[in-house]
């Protein structure tokens, strides 16, 4: 499994993260992150007209550090990797007008990275992983349980047929009065929660490595209006978060077993939740499967993972053109 040798620079720009990252070979040189979380919390959700605003603010600062932490130069960089897809077509296109700019100055190739194909990328640890193997991609926009045959190719097993994981985090938090994004929120306040207490559905039945989501939130909305104030919300998100969490331990395994898959890889902003983290481990230690997470810094949106994918890439000789156009729907890449 190759990667490419001489500095990457990569930039992410998908939803409400702006971030840019050097890479050398699989050494993460640098990888930094400016979120709008302060931008978009006052209306609940990322507003994309604001979100491209702030990456076009954001975009060249966010680069320079790059480079600067990483103690390389323009001059030094290999090739230029950005997300092109899916995503908010405003704020990806900003990624991708810098990229070519860059890709065009500096004469070195330029390639265009899937975001879901970054997020599996953030699992690779080159020689180490069994393929092919099963990754749990879960995060605001995505639940899907992906056959990762090797580098650039995938196979959609299983998904979700309605709301994300993410989302379905986002949305209780909202409901229980925790803020935005609620993910973190909810992993904090139910650490002092009963999960016993509420009694949540689960979504769909059966044997089936598909997801539902949507069912939680009219839960929770039910439960907040029937309860009114004397809800307890450590309760509420603890029960919340054992739902979600025992849904995705039950389904990744299953896909394990129909896939017969000797691993199995946890990424995506949901993967940063310690309790589904320590849960998957203690799963596949006793069916005998391995287990491999990223570090919370690779798991929520970064430019690090973009160009881990970008690596695997440009080593097979791909390259895209200045045609390279950013796209807010597209399938993941399988060959
Ligand atoms: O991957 P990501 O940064 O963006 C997308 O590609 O969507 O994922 C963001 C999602 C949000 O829904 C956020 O609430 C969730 O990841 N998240 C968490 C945690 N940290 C972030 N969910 C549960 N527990 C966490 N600790
Ligand atoms: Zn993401």
């Amino acid at each position: 499994m190759n990667l490419f040798p001489t500095p990457i620079l990569a930039i992410e720009s998908s939803c409400d993260e702006t971030s840019a990252s050097v890479l050398r070979g699989p050494d993460i040189l640098s990888n930094i992150v400016s979120s709008q979380v302060a931008l978009h919390e006052k209306w609940g959700g990322v507003v994309p007209e604001a979100a491209a605003r702030a990456h076009v603010e954001a975009v060249l600062p966010v680069i320079e550090e790059a480079l600067e932490a990483s103690g390389m130069k323009l001059s030094d960089l290999g090739a230029i990797a950005v997300t092109n897809r899916p995503g908010l077509i405003g704020a990806l296109s900003v990624g991708v007008t810098a990229a070519k700019a860059l890709s065009f100055a500096l004469e070195v190739p330029l390639i265009g990275i899937h975001h879901l194909e970054g997020h599996i990328c953030s699992a690779a640890i080159p020689g180490e992983l069994p393929f092919p193997h099963t990754c749990l991609v879960v995060s605001g926009g995505h639940t899907e349980l992906v056959r990762v045959d090797g580098p650039g190719s995938y196979e959609i097993v299983g998904q979700t047929r309605d709301d994300a994981a993410g989302e379905a985090f986002d949305k209780a938090a909202r409901l229980l009065g925790l803020g935005y994004p609620g993910g973190y929120a909810i992993q904090q306040a139910a650490l002092s929660g009963d999960p016993k207490r509420y009694s949540l559905p689960r979504g769909l039945s059966g044997d089936t490595v598909d997801f539902s989501f949507s069912g939680l939130k009219t839960a929770v909305l039910r439960l907040v209006e029937k309860e009114g104030p004397s809800i307890d919300v450590a309760d509420a998100a603890a029960s919340l978060q054992e739902a979600i969490v025992s849904v995705l331990v039950e389904r990744a395994l299953l896909a394990c077993r129909q896939l017969n898959s000797e691993a199995l890889t946890l990424v995506g902003g949901v993967a940063a939740n310690v309790a589904l983290r320590e849960r998957l481990r203690a799963a596949c230690d006793r069916e005998g499967l391995l287990f491999h997470t990223p570090p919370l810094s690779l798991c929520t949106d970064n430019a690090a993972m973009i160009g881990l994918a970008a690596s695997f890439r440009l080593a097979r000789g791909e390259r895209d053109g200045f045609d390279l156009e950013p796209m807010a729907n597209s399938p993941l890449p399988s060959r």
